[in-house]
């Protein structure tokens, strides 16, 4: 039988000789319509601007050849100010699911070259659709945001799609990871959706935040600011916090992005995936030991410690430039993946502030929620005193850090490097707060109080009877140093039970991860872990 015999009983008909396959030529020219986005003069309007195309970008994000778009074909549903003789390709937003590393996830991406990328009902309706593909299938969610914010020629249902989008970012918090990078404006409440998403990621010159813009502020406040003072990344890295990762370029974004979910499992009933690597377990840790005798006034910069400890000596940190009283991030011991909790003497002495306790509570319930092994290395003063941190509400901030600690029930291990004094002590997962795991180094000095402010109070009257500053001072000094030799020091605590052992600093590594794997199977994934990743 011939070729052509055999497709007509089968029931499959070639096109007429010379005829078009009409069908087919329709799929192409629909989906070329839709790809084009806003056409090449905007789309050079957006490359000179610094920046790339939606496209471009889930080219640089995703693994090559694994998206697979959904919702091309989608239709904007605007019928006012003109929307209905617009074309408006995609909508304004690429939706799908791809792979990163080898692993899946769903994707979308704003096409500011459609009508600014702005959000619409179908255009909502879409991010809707691949954020609940997201969650069914377990899999992260990541948004590559760059919008004028609510399409205004929709109206009110535009704000119904913010609203579709917000009730999904709360119903996936802590379910599975949620990434958000800012690539463009992202103004009014369209800021929401990232802030209810676990990390934000912004790139310098082209990234902008805010509720309200400079001329709103400028004619509500007379403050006059420029759009990237107002909103750009430093702002929201080191000011407000709102931004957890900072980037150069849009390439350097995606590396970044990239880097993130290889520390983190696909969802809450994973463990985050384990990576071996060459450095020994076994590896000592001399550098701890000079750590262990500088003078304890003197401050350090509490990554030397990290960098120690972790594999490789690689420490991908988080929100870097905010709150650097205390370090937060992620690294491997052993080749499982931890986070890193810690106090930075090398800023503000490394104490506990209103930030800072945000910081690291947010941190620590986003590492619960996600079967991450929490290791805490404390070296705190205490909470930084002041009028400011008082009313500006230290009480209420830093009782999400207890909150935090106290609430998680993945693998705890705490080591203290140096100072724990008082209520900070306890903040940074102490025994009793139900640390499983608490070791300290010869230098910890645990005590209610610095010396200097315990003799102050304590021997008050004895010190002030002394006839002239010279032997008050010289007093003074003399009780500080009893009272340091009494109880400066890791011994009185370690005699109570309260911390488990006193280590040698050149085996900090391999007593954190022998700790580590012993806590292995404390929690199995997905147990007890039914709370979101509220933003702190
Ligand atoms: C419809 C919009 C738009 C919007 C921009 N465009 N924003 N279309 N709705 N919200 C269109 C512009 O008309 C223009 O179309 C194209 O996008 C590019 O915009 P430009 O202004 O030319 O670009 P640029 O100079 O780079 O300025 C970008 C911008 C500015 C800063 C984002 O466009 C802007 O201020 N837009 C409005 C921002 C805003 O106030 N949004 C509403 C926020 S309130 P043409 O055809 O000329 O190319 C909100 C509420 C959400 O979002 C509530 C959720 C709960």
């Amino acid at each position: 039988m011939t070729e052509r015999g055999a497709r007509r009983t089968s029931g499959l008909t070639a096109p007429e000789e010379g005829g078009h396959p009409v069908k087919l030529e329709r799929l192409k020219a629909e989906t070329a319509a839709a790809m084009a986005g806003g056409g090449k003069e905007r789309v050079e309007a957006q490359k000179a601007k610094g920046k790339f195309s939606a496209r471009e970008r889930l080219h640089y994000l995703l693994d090559e050849g694994s998206f697979q778009e959904l919702d091309l074909l989608i239709k904007c549903q605007g019928r006012d100010f003109g929307l209905q003789d617009k074309p408006v390709p995609a909508d304004a937003v690429i939706t799908g699911f791809g792979r990163v590393n080898g692993r899946e996830v769903c994707i979308y991406a704003q096409d500011f070259t459609v009508l600014g990328g702005s959000l619409g009902l179908a255009h909502a309706m879409k991010i809707a659709k691949v954020m609940d593909l997201a969650q069914d299938n377990r899999v992260p969610c990541i948004g590559l945001l760059d919008s004028g914010g609510a399409r205004i020629e929709e109206g009110v249902d535009s704000l119904d799609g913010y609203a579709h989008i917000f009730r999904r970012n709360v119903k996936s918090s802590g379910v599975i990871p949620q990434i958000s990078v800012i690539l463009g404006p992202c103004a009014g409440g369209a800021v929401y959706s990232p802030a209810l998403t676990d990390f934000i990621f912004m790139v310098q010159g082209i990234s902008q935040m805010f509720v309200t813009g400079p001329a709103v502020v400028k004619s509500a406040t007379g403050e006059e600011v420029t759009f990237d003072g107002l909103g750009g990344p430093q702002a929201h890295a080191a000011k407000s916090g709102v931004c957890h990762f900072v980037a150069q370029s849009e390439p350097d974004v995606f590396r970044q992005v990239r880097e993130l979910l290889g520390f983190l499992p696909q969802n809450r009933w994973e463990r985050p995936p384990r990576v071996a690597n060459p450095d020994p377990v076994r590896r000592a840790t001399p550098l701890m030991e000079m750590l262990c005798e500088i003078d304890p006034k003197k401050s350090y910069r509490v990554h030397h410690a990290i960098w120690q400890i972790a594999d490789e000596h690689k420490f991908f940190e988080v929100h870097a430039n905010f709150a650097r009283s205390v370090v937060v991030g992620f690294c491997r011991m052993g080749g499982d993946v931890v986070g890193i909790v810690a106090n930075n003497p090398g800023h503000m002495a490394g104490a506990l502030t209103i930030d800072a306790s945000d910081k690291a509570a947010r941190f620590i319930r986003f590492l619960n929620a996600f079967n991450i092994p929490i290791v805490t290395l404390a070296d705190v003063p205490g909470y930084w005193p002041g009028v400011q941190q008082e009313h500006g509400g230290i009480i209420r901030h830093g009782a999400k850090l207890l909150h935090a600690y106290a609430e998680a029930t993945v693998p705890k291990i705490t080591v203290i490097l140096r100072k724990a004094y008082g209520g900070a002590y306890i903040a940074m997962n102490s025994k009793h707060m139900g640390s499983d795991f608490n070791f300290a180094l010869p230098s910890a000095e645990i005590a209610v109080m610095g010396p200097q402010g315990a003799v102050e109070i304590l021997r008050k009257r004895d010190i002030a009877a002394a006839k002239i500053p010279e032997d008050k001072l010289a007093l003074a000094a003399k009780l500080g140093k009893e009272y340091a030799d009494r109880f400066a020091n890791p011994y009185q605590t370690a005699s109570t039970g309260s911390i488990d052992e006193v280590i040698e600093p050149s085996q900090m590594r391999i007593r954190v991860i022998r700790a580590l794997r012993f806590l292995k199977d404390k929690r199995k994934p997905g147990e007890h872990v039914n709370r979101g990743n509220i933003p702190l």
